[in-house]
């Protein structure tokens, strides 16, 4: 008999007929030796008992597995895999873009056009900033950051960052804060990047400088964001995440200086589809070859198998 495996979620076409050709799937999570989650799902002691003492693995359709309880997979013997690389890309565009659209106040512009407002070109009409000659600072340099970093410098923008190696300046975060023309977030969430923007380090922000947020939410405490952009402390805001993710700080939506995007960092057809088959890899490494997968992010689990 084929192995079980139960989808949190649908997956792309090319990967469910993958999965399809592999393993049984299942509509109930009872009784699956594997499971698909997204980093949405909330990935602990309750999902693995309703899996039961068959699971032996989570295939987590994302690179970032802060939504997983690793102490707890590694302790029941569950392998945990990522899908790092095949998305760095895409979410270091949707970076870029969202840099532009704040900006150069493209949002802020569709939504006056949708209005019907009266508008005429016109030498002062919506005037917005450009990113050559601007700094970049990178807050943490790994493989999104450095591919963001690549194609800020394209846009002519220097890039100064706080972690990582790569062939920038690294300064440290509080210096960064208060030299860049752009904050991009690119750290995972821990316990140490937790709240890592909060109160002190908006007040150190250049007044004319914005903060762009692709990693997690809440590596930003949002109330305080929503405090520094109301009271003018800096200049806007773009985020792809929240902290209480889906929902948004009321606060947020009512400021014209602030671009907010549903979680795209890596929604493009070609990486989603990339993602299913790197969970798809790591499922037929475990489940049908008994091997650890290429992408595992608690090999210790193995051990305790
Ligand atoms: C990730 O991969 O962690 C993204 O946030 C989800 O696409």
């Amino acid at each position: 008999m084929r192995p079980q495996v139960f989808l949190t979620r649908r997956v792309p076409e090319p990967v469910l007929a993958r999965l399809e050709s592999s393993f049984e799937l299942a509509d109930a999570i009872a009784g699956s030796a594997g499971l698909v989650t997204i980093p949405a799902d909330v990935v602990g002691a309750e999902l693995f008992d309703a899996a039961g003492p068959g699971l032996r693995i989570v295939a987590n359709f994302g690179v970032g597995y802060d939504s997983v309880d690793l102490e707890e997979a590694t302790r029941r013997g569950v392998v945990v895999s990522n899908t790092p690389d095949v998305l760095t890309e895409a979410t270091a565009e949707l970076t870029i873009a969202l840099v532009l659209a704040l900006l150069r106040r493209v949002a802020e512009g569709d939504r006056l056009v949708r209005r019907q407002e009266e508008w005429a070109l016109a030498p002062t009409f919506m005037l917005g900033e450009g990113l050559g000659g601007k700094t970049l600072g990178i807050v943490g340099l790994g493989r999104i950051g450095s591919e963001v970093a690549r194609l800020a410098e394209a846009f002519g923008m220097r890039v100064v960052h706080t972690r990582g190696s790569g062939p920038y300046e690294e300064i440290p975060l509080d210096r960064l804060l208060g030299e860049a023309d752009v904050v991009s977030l690119h750290v995972p969430l821990t316990s140490e990047t937790r709240h890592l923007i909060g109160v002190r380090e908006l007040e150190l922000m250049r007044g004319d400088a914005v903060l762009v947020n692709v990693s997690r939410g809440p590596v930003v405490d949002e109330a305080a964001l929503v405090a520094a952009l109301k009271g003018g402390r800096i200049a806007g805001a773009a985020l792809d995440v929240y902290e209480h993710e889906p929902g948004v700080s009321a606060g947020l939506l009512e400021l014209e200086n602030v671009v907010l995007s549903p979680h795209l960092g890596s929604s493009t057809h070609a990486a989603r589809e990339a993602m299913g088959m790197l969970c798809a890899d790591a499922l037929e490494a475990v489940l049908l070859r008994d091997e650890l997968p290429a992408h595992v992010v608690n090999p210790e689990a193995w051990s305790a198998d």
